[in-house]
């Protein structure tokens, strides 16, 4: 009983307008209408929307969407959760159906970051069409990955290892990645004082043409750059950096690392084996 795989991140932002035009112009996801209107919903492949934002006065994490196999084992890891003393909500029938999902739970992770627990995406067969991308790496890896703040890593880290059955793939002096597929890593934790709160998205490109036409457009579209095109240490990512309408790290990338066996952890000394500039928020 573990997560299997990212498989959604829900926002919240005040500027609706600007991630639609990020998400859909600069991302070149698939914008899609569903059952909230004024939201906006992101397709990357046959899942139901794998990045949804919803209007807000305050830019926030809605939620990170992580999949379980089926209702037994969304029962059984809701029972492990309780058992740390979190409470556990179970998700209503309206709210499945906006998530396109057969059940899911909500909870708070020990540092305030919203999670959900789903099971049994209702898989959209309207082709997807993304037109500006050749295609999204997902499958057996998911979304992508994400990475959130803690106050307190080591107690986060130690409910995503021991509780809802994350691998530890390597660390990055108080930051923590973790895998839960062949993705390398799907979720991090990085320290930050104050309640958790969203810090990096990444999503995959089918190819590095992909990666270089999005360096484009990010240039055309005055999306402020964040990190120059580079190499990860640890997931051997070719990418580039962003920041998002509420500044966020979106990461578009190509070619990482699958890791199919179990592998011991490590620690990095250098986030890039070349590249990754650095260039500060433009606010
Ligand atoms: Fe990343």
């Amino acid at each position: 009983m573990a997560v299997t795989s990212l498989g959604y991140v829900r926002l919240n932002s005040p500027d609706i307008a600007a991630w639609r035009r990020f998400g859909e112009d600069f991302m070149g996801m698939m914008r899609v209408d569903g059952n909230d209107p004024d939201s906006l919903y992101f397709r990357l492949d046959e899942y139901p929307a794998r990045i949804v934002v919803t209007p807000a006065a305050e830019p926030s994490l809605g939620a990170l969407g992580f999949e379980v196999m089926h209702a037994r084992d969304l029962a059984a890891v809701v029972r492990d959760v309780e058992a740390e003393g979190i409470k556990v909500t179970a998700g209503t029938a309206p709210e499945c159906a906006e998530r396109r999902v057969t059940g899911f739970a909500r909870f708070d992770d020990p540092a305030g970051n919203a999670v959900e627990l789903f099971y049994g995406p209702i898989l959209d067969h309207v082709l997807i069409n993304t037109p500006l991308v050749s295609g999204f790496v997902t499958g057996d890896m998911g979304l992508g990955h994400v990475i959130v703040s803690a106050e307190d890593v080591p107690t986060a880290f130690d409910f995503y290892e021991r509780v809802l059955g994350f691998v530890e793939r390597n660390t990055a002096g108080p930051t923590y990645f973790m895998g839960c597929n062949p993705r390398h890593h799907s979720f991090g934790l990085a320290p930050k004082p104050g309640p958790g709160s969203m810090l990096h998205l990444m999503v995959e490109m089918a190819s590095i043409d992909d990666v270089g036409r999005a360096l484009d457009r990010a240039g055309e579209l005055e999306v402020p750059m964040m990190n120059t095109l580079g190499k990860h240490t640890n997931d051997q990512m070719l990418s580039f950096y962003v920041y998002s309408p509420e500044l966020y790290a979106v990461e578009c990338g190509w070619e990482g690392l699958r890791v199919e066996t179990a592998v011991p952890t490590y620690g990095i000394t250098e986030g890039a084996l070349w590249g990754h500039k650095f260039t500060p928020p433009p606010r």
